[in-house]
Order: structure tokens, then C-alpha cells, then sequence
């Protein structure tokens, strides 16, 4: 019997991560990668010191109340934690982490992606050319928005808002923020800062989201919100789906308010809103802003440094 920690991977991390974690623990990995439900995380928890969930474990109250005492540390592999009960952990003395910094590039990256493939019509185009359907060009054909000189509304200026924003200035764009606070003159790079969202949705033509999901920002872009944007503007969300009303942004789309959306994250997943498959000027991914081989290993080791400076008596540099 070994006295290292047992760790529980529910989710096939990298193999990379995979292999360290061998090195300083006792491994149980569900090689069927199936998301852990509430009966085996409270099963596990009886037999394991440490878990690495990722958001698709869900640490709700009831589950973190039929927690083993044994289990010590969730270290997260991911930075959102809305699938987590923070409270309901803290209250039983368990040791959260989450995997910051790491995915940003990655994430605003993707985000690029979502804001290019709704302004420039990606769905349409690839159907058109995978189909055989491309049977003629004009001057209107496939007409899209431009990002160039356009203004770009973030939500959220932390690590990921800000790492798009760096990127979005690449594309000239007129770069516009709301945040709790105020960033510095260097972080803010010319950003034009907004004390609330509502002067925010009404200057941008393209809009993206970079906040967590919590109560406060749950339907965050609902109808009312929706309707300050400029007309023909562009939604991207690569957050959380929680942040948006999905039937508001349906509306939005179907009235013409909208002229696209690029979304990474949906309400439900996996699975998605059916409702949004008719819509071609939806241009839509599985939840995939983080999942490159080199932000996937840097997730996988950050969560590894968590649980060792834990098991090594420290604080982990990334508790919640
Ligand atoms: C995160 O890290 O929060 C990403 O959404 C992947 O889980």
C-alpha cells in the first residue's frame, strides 16, 4: 500500500498530465471519459484525497454534503467554476483550485475565430462548398461585416478579455470594456472604459463576452439587453452559456437585430440549443476555447503544481 495521495482524473486529461500525475500519485483515471455524475464523485470521494474535475463534474450543495471527509482538494482543471458550490466546499473545509492564466491565449484565440466565422458568413460558405451548392458570384454575394475600424464591446477585461483584446487590436479595431474596475492605463491600451454595460452595448458592433457565470450575470444578454446593441451587431460568446438568453438571442437573430452570433457555449452541453441549427448566421463550436494540445498540457500541469504545493503543505497558487 502506497502512502502517496490517491487522485481521481474523471476526464481524460492530456497524457502529458496524465503521466506527471503518475509520478506523485496514486492515479485512478476513468478511462471511459465519461463526466462524472453525482453518485461517483460521492463515491469517490471515500476513496480518494484528491479529485481533478473539470466543468463537467457539478459540485452542487447535495453532492458536496454527501462528501467523504477524506477527500481534501478539488483542483479544478479549468478557471470557470460555476460547476462548483465554492460555499458549500469552503464549509466543509475542502481545498478548491482552479487553472487561470494558462487558457487565455487559447480562449480569445477561439474567440477571434467565433467573431470572424458569424461577421463573414463561415456556416453559409462551407455549406455552399461541401454541398456543390456554389453555382454563382455578384458583388452582394455573402456580403459580411468587417472587423476593421469597427467598435469591439468586452465584457469582462480580465485575463481572457484582455488577451482578445490584444488580439482584436490587431485587427484595428476600436476597442470599448466594461469591468468592475478600471484597468490601468497600461493594461487599458486606449480601451475605452464604460462604468456600466448599458453606454457599452450601445457603441458595439461586435459584442463578446469574458465574465464568469454567477448569479449576478446569469441571462446577462437577455431581451432588454439585446435590444441596446446597435442594429445589425454581432454577439460572441465564448464564457459561459448561462451568460445569455438563449430565446432572446433567437428573437434577436430571427428579427434581424442581429446580424450573427458566434457562440462556444450554450445552456446545455453537451448537446446545445437545436433551436439554433436553422440558423446559418449562427456560427457555433462545442465548447472548445481551451482545447489546443499545448493549453490542454498547461491546464493539466497547473492543476499538478495546485495539488502538489497542497500535498506539500503550502497554499496552492490558485486557490479560490
Ligand atoms: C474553463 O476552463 O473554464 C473552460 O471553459 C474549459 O472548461
Amino acid at each position: 500500500m502506497s502512502d502517496r495521495p490517491v487522485l481521481w482524473l474523471p476526464r481524460r486529461v492530456s497524457d502529458a498530465t496524465i503521466a506527471r500525475a503518475r509520478q506523485g500519485y496514486d492515479v485512478i483515471l476513468n478511462e471511459a471519459d465519461t463526466p462524472g455524475t453525482a453518485d461517483e464523485i460521492i463515491a469517490m470521494s471515500a476513496k480518494v484525497d484528491a479529485m481533478m474535475p473539470c466543468h463537467s463534474e457539478h459540485f452542487s450543495a447535495e453532492v458536496v454534503s454527501k462528501l467523504a471527509p477524506r477527500l481534501k482538494i478539488v483542483a479544478n482543471h479549468s478557471v470557470g467554476v460555476d460547476h462548483c458550490d465554492l460555499p458549500a466546499l469552503a464549509a466543509k473545509g475542502i481545498v478548491v483550485t482552479n487553472t487561470p492564466d494558462v487558457l487565455s491565449d487559447a480562449t480569445a484565440e477561439l474567440a477571434m475565430l467565433l467573431m470572424l466565422g458569424a461577421a463573414r458568413h463561415a456556416v453559409r460558405g462551407d455549406r455552399l462548398m461541401r454541398t456543390g451548392a456554389w453555382d454563382s458570384w455578384s458583388p452582394s454575394f455573402m456580403v459580411g461585416k468587417q472587423l476593421t475600424g469597427a467598435r469591439l464591446g468586452i465584457v469582462g477585461m480580465g485575463r481572457v478579455g484582455r488577451a482578445f483584446a490584444e488580439k482584436a487590436r490587431g485587427f484595428d479595431m476600436e476597442i470599448h470594456y466594461f469591468n468592475r474596475s478600471r484597468l490601468s492605463p497600461e493594461q487599458e491600451q486606449g480601451a475605452t472604459y464604460h462604468d456600466g454595460i448599458d453606454t457599452l452595448l450601445t457603441v458595439a458592433d461586435f459584442l463578446s463576452l469574458h465574465c464568469p457565470a454567477t448569479p449576478e450575470t446569469v441571462n446577462l444578454m437577455d431581451a432588454e439587453n439585446l435590444a441596446k446593441l446597435p442594429d445589425g451587431a454581432v454577439l460572441v460568446n465564448s464564457a459561459r452559456g448561462a451568460l445569455v438568453d438563449e430565446d432572446a438571442l433567437l428573437h434577436a437573430i430571427e428579427s434581424g437585430k442581429l446580424a450573427a452570433a458566434g457562440l462556444d457555449c450554450f445552456k446545455t452541453e453537451p448537446g446545445g440549443n437545436p433551436k439554433f441549427a436553422a440558423h446559418e448566421n449562427i456560427f457555433m463550436l462545442p465548447h472548445i476555447g481551451s482545447a489546443t494540445t499545448k493549453t490542454r498540457d498547461a491546464m493539466g500541469f497547473r492543476a499538478l503544481d495546485n495539488l502538489d504545493a497542497f500535498f506539500a503543505g503550502q497554499t496552492p497558487r490558485d486557490l479560490l
